[in-house]
């Protein structure tokens, strides 16, 4: 099925543009009409994946990351967060929650569990010397839907 809209963004792996791509992306997603809790969801999955793109791909030095959404037929929404650093030796392993390159910088963990539970999947392709893709996909419910079950 072909996406009805899109975006793209690509910007410095600097910790600072963090908050920038998580806010880019709901801005993107209000004309869904998302609730509270399904905007705040998307954008912490974001901003875990991103984070990891800044402090695990590009580790010691300064790359390019590149957020995309694309918006699908019933309220679909597949975002996906791509960096040319590092790669990821042993993605299984990495899904493991706990599992942490960085437990001196008091890495937890856990950013792939938070993603793997606030949204409805989620895909890791990985290449070792070339770089990460993550892919997060979420269907809104909008809130009708929510106000609807919750009476
Ligand atoms: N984009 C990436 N490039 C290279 N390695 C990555 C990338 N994303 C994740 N990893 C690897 O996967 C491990 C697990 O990631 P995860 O986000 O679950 O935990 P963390 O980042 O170590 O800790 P936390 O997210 O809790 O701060 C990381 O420690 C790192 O080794
Ligand atoms: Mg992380």
């Amino acid at each position: 099925m072909k996406a009805y809209n899109t975006m793209r963004l690509s910007f410095d792996s600097r910790s600072a543009n963090e908050a920038f791509a998580r806010t880019a992306v709901a801005a993107f997603l209000c004309p869904l009409d998302p609730t509270v809790e399904e905007i705040l969801d998307v954008k912490t999955a974001v901003s875990e994946a991103v984070t990891n793109a800044i402090v695990h791909g590009y580790r010691n030095s300064i790359g390019k990351v590149t957020v995309s959404a694309s918006l699908y037929e019933n309220k679909r929404v597949v975002i996906k967060v791509q960096d040319r650093g590092c790669g990821i030796e042993d993605v299984t392993k990495a899904r493991e929650p706990l599992f942490t390159t960085a437990p001196e910088e008091e890495r937890a963990g856990l950013g792939f569990a938070v993603m793997e539970s606030l949204m409805d999947k989620l895909k890791v392709s990985s290449k070792p010397g070339k770089g990460t893709t993550i892919t997060l996909e979420r269907v809104i419910r909008s809130k009708e839907a929510a106000n609807d079950s919750a009476r």
